[in-house]
């Protein structure tokens, strides 16, 4: 049963990690969070719920990781759940123009703190009887071109294919290891970045908008919440791995 789990979400303080920890927060027994800030950053929630605890590291760092692990099985002996949202393209150019040390930093935020955590998740997981639940973001542009972002574009298809060797891993200590891939979501960080653009440029709202959309059948705004159902679905599933769910409005492939 969810409620009985114990379960850690990472890029906590981002769009899509707040909207998770929101939904969570009220039907787990203990929640623990992580990413650079601290709770009080970022959290709108008065009081602080109580089975709530955050860990503030830097997730790129090996040792940060295993502190973190550390830590969630000194206090709670046990993690059955972990969604990793920890990410972000960052920065945007094409590639003859790429400094490499922004490569660097694009692949260590998207794809190396994605292989620490799965590693020591599945170091930790494999003492539990009933398995576990890894839940990874990847992103549509894995697949798909977003222009000036090849580096993010190459450590998500990277993250997608870690998470299909992960799965043939760990399956023999019956952990569910999937991801889900999402077009753009209109984020709060996302909105400011929209509202920045219109001050700057004067394009209407609407324009961007249908931009955004462009590539997708349902021509309708992806918000975090909308990710919902299927985080709910790959936390608990005992049938589902090695699968990569596209939430991204139908979007379809396009140069
Ligand atoms: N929003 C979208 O349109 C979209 C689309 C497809 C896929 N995704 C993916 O979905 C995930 C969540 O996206 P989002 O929009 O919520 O991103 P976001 O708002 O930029 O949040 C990113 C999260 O990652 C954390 N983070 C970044 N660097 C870190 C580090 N070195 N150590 C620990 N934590 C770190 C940030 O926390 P701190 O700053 O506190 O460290 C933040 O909590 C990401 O993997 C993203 O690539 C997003």
């Amino acid at each position: 049963m969810l409620s009985e789990k114990v379960l850690l979400i990472t890029g906590v303080s981002g769009g899509i990690g707040y909207a998770i920890m929101e939904d969570l927060v009220i039907k787990i027994k203990n929640l623990i969070t992580s990413s650079r800030k601290k709770l009080t950053d970022f959290l709108k929630l008065d009081p602080v719920p109580r089975n709530l605890e955050h860990i503030p590291l830097d997730l790129t760092i090996e040792k940060n990781v295993q502190d973190l692990f550390q830590q969630i099985k000194k206090k709670y002996g046990r993690l059955d759940i972990m969604i990793n949202c920890v990410g972000g393209s960052l920065y945007s150019h094409p590639i003859e123009d790429f400094p490499v040390d922004e490569y660097d930093k694009v692949m260590e935020v998207n794809l190396k703190s994605a292989f620490l955590l799965t590693k020591f998740g599945i170091r930790m997981m494999k003492n539990n009887e009933e398995g576990g639940n890894i839940v990874h973001f990847v992103s549509s542009s894995a697949k798909n071109i977003s222009k000036n972002k090849a580096p993010y574009g190459v450590a998500k298809a990277g993250l997608a294919h870690l998470i299909h060797y992960a799965a043939f891993e760990a399956a023999k200590y019956d952990i569910k290891i999937n991801g889900i891939s999402p077009t753009y979501v209109f984020t709060p960080r996302h909105e400011r970045e929209i509202n920045e653009k219109i001050q700057k440029t004067g394009v209407k709202r609407d324009e961007i908008i249908k931009s955004k959309l462009s590539r997708q059948l349902l021509k309708k705004e992806l918000y975090p919440n909308d990710l919902l159902d299927v985080v709910k679905l790959l936390i608990t599933t005992e049938s589902i791995t090695g699968q990569i769910y596209n939430c991204a409005m139908g979007e379809i492939l396009s140069y």
